[in-house]
């Protein structure tokens, strides 16, 4: 069978879908169950559905395109990713993803293949925390990893619940529907940008991800005491964004003296209030996000950055209160995945690396249900979440022929 990926109708798609964005160009800015991210998934379903895909949605809104098997009742083969993006990013973050899983299923059908298994492509809710504060919504949902009560109090920052969110967004049904049984899929394989700088440097085209590192997030509220920028004299101050700064820098530390370079920490969000120039800042929200492919070293700096937020308490009289939002386990590819994957890359002579996603995606919460894998292909200097993020076409056009070649290899 020979497998041909049209690059130039792949590449035109992401153009396409780009367009669909709530910053400028080329900035893409796409939150779930905006508008803006309606027409998009609208425009998506067209797609699959010209492609001759079934298309249906859960109760969260993830969209599920089937290529039907010769055995419907086999469990399923699936693939895609998200197109949600966060504010400023960029087009591929996902996209390549949903839109390589999309043209890899087309590559097999105009390959003549038929497949025994279906081949379904899986375009996730809410990968990105975003709107509700919690990433892979969508995903952590079908696993299981999160219950549907917790799911309906998630609200947005003007206190739009998630559950109100979905329903004005069309998305019917009960949540409870959501999970999916552990015998639905037989693999789940997820094309993605590396998002990280290793593939290029190594020159290697394509990245076999073996093991997907464990996310944290908490998120922080500090309360001091506000006032007149000139007339509260400093020893009386309690000022809650100095507290705030001191917290932030001892998490860098936490992060930098770990012991290990899988470790990292970032405090992405720090919004003050009230944000003036001459008032002392009284309140301030940080949201941190912690991460390690080892888990006891992640939670060893979870476990200290609680103390520096009691200590910080004390020593400058605010109140913190830290709420752990999530603290996920990594991830390990499925074997079989993996060795499809290589054999795939094998058959084109396509050069590989193996190694391990230190950002989060969809299949981590997909390997509590089924064996996953990914592949990774390369973006340029490792930019990711940000306007200039750049896979080149041909590089996303080989991560679809494989991803293509290994669907084929699974569903057979
Ligand atoms: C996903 O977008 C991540 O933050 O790893
Ligand atoms: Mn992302
Ligand atoms: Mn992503």
């Amino acid at each position: 069978m020979k497998i041909t990926i049209d690059q130039e109708r792949l590449s035109s798609e992401i153009e396409d879908l780009a367009a669909f964005s709530d910053a400028d160009p080329p900035a893409v800015t796409r939150i779930v169950f905006t508008p803006t991210d309606l027409k998009a998934r609208a425009w998506i379903k067209s797609r699959c559905k010209d492609a001759g895909l079934v298309v249906k949605y859960d109760a969260i809104g993830n969209a599920f395109a089937r290529w039907v098997g010769s055995d419907p009742d086999a469990s399923v083969v699936g693939t895609g990713s998200h197109i949600d993006a966060i504010p400023n990013a960029g087009k591929y973050d996902g996209v390549v993803g949903v839109l390589g899983g999309l043209e890899a299923i087309r590559a097999l059908q105009r390959a003549g293949f038929r497949p025994r298994h279906s081949i379904e492509l899986l375009i996730f809710t809410a990968e990105e925390p975003t709107r509700f504060g919690i990433g892979c919504l969508g995903s952590r949902m079908l696993s299981g990893t999160l219950a549907p009560d917790a799911a309906r109090q998630l609200t947005d920052n003007d206190g739009v619940s998630a559950e109100v969110a979905r329903k004005n967004a069309g998305q019917a049904g009960e949540l409870e529907q959501v999970r999916l049984p552990l015998s639905y899929y037989k693999a789940f394989v997820e094309l993605h940008i590396e998002q990280g700088p290793i593939l290029e440097r190594e020159r290697k085209p394509l990245g076999v991800v073996e093991k997907i590192a464990a996310p944290a997030s908490l998120r922080v509220l500090v309360e001091g005491a506000g006032g007149h920028a000139g007339g509260v004299l400093m020893p009386d101050r309690r000022d809650a964004l100095c507290a705030a700064a001191e917290l932030i820098l001892a998490l860098e530390d936490a992060a930098r003296s770990s012991g290990a370079i899988d470790t990292v920490a970032t405090v992405g969000i720090c919004d003050v209030f009230p944000g003036a120039v001459n008032s002392i800042p009284a309140r301030v929200r940080l949201s941190v996000d912690i991460r390690d492919t080892n888990l006891e070293r992640r939670d060893r700096v979870i476990k200290t950055f609680e103390e520096v937020c009691r200590a910080t308490s004390a020593k400058r009289r605010v109140e913190i209160r830290s709420e752990l939002v999530n603290a996920d386990a990594p991830a390990e590819s499925g074997p079989a995945i993996v060795a499809a994957l290589r054999k795939a890359c094998e058959k084109h002579s396509f050069p590989f690396l193996t190694m391990t996603s230190r950002a989060y995606h969809d299949s981590l919460f997909i390997s509590r249900i089924a064996p996953i894998a990914m592949l990774f292909i390369p973006c340029r200097n490792g930019y990711s979440h940000r306007p200039d993020e750049y896979a080149a076409p041909e590089d996303i056009a080989r991560g679809a022929l494989v991803l293509a070649e290994t669907l084929a290899m699974l569903a057979e």
